[in-house]
């Protein structure tokens, strides 16, 4: 079986870090070899990367942000994800280029088609297998963050920041469906879990 790479998406306080467990078990249960990994980061460059860019005392404008991120994926991509794959192991990664697209575009508002041509830069048709999108009112979203004490530069950004955010998400899981699994993750830990292990199911074409 051709090794597959997973991510993980959707705005802050839509549940990343209690879900991804969920996806280690599943890994776990079908005996699978997979790695987790994240973005920004993943790497001695990419760690250095996301403490500058989730630090609230950084100044990045935009742009300045975006070639950050997509030099972190490079460096990701080069010395973790694809030396992993060509093994045979499976790769998850918390967050990927759909974080970009959403974030710096919805968020910020650059052109999607400038996110675009970096993307082919940088990835060179490379798209992952599955990514589980995890998708929840702002409300809820907003609740979550709200028992955050030390929010970082991403989680102190506005309701309207992460509708845009939120929306681009939605815009490119329509586009594309196939890629992407939508999961309600406003519902019980359970049906989200069920969900996961659902999409994942399907990928591998093995039981939940
Ligand atoms: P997280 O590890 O808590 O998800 O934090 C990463 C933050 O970085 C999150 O607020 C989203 C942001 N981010 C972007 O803005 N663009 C990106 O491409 C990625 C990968 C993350």
């Amino acid at each position: 079986m051709k090794a597959k790479f997973i991510t993980l998406d959707g705005i802050d306080g839509a549940g990343k870090s209690t879900n991804l467990n969920t996806i280690r078990n599943w890994f776990e249960k079908h005996q699978l070899p997979v790695l987790f990994t994240r973005e920004p980061g993943g790497t001695p460059i990419g760690e250095a990367l996301r403490e500058l860019l989730l630090n609230p005392a950084t100044h990045a404008n935009a742009r300045t942000e975006t070639l950050m991120i997509f030099a972190a994926r490079q460096q990701h991509l080069d010395e973790v994800i694809k030396p992993a794959l060509e093994k045979g192991i499976h790769v998850v990664s918390d967050r990927f280029t759909d974080a970009t697209f959403a974030y710096q575009g919805g968020g910020r508002g650059l052109p999607l088609t400038d996110i675009t041509i970096l993307e082919n830069w940088v990835q060179q048709g490379f798209q992952p297998d599955l990514t589980l999108l995890l998708d929840v009112p702002l409300t809820v979203a907003q609740q979550r963050l709200s028992q955050n004490s030390h929010p970082d530069r991403f989680e102190q950004l506005d309701a309207a920041f992460f509708e845009h955010t939120r929306a681009v998400y939605l815009e490119r899981a329509a586009a594309t469906p196939r890629r992407y699994s939508v999961i309600d993750s406003s519902l019980n830990l359970q049906d989200v879990a069920q969900q996961i292990n659902q999409g994942l199911a399907q990928l591998f074409g093995l039981d939940s």
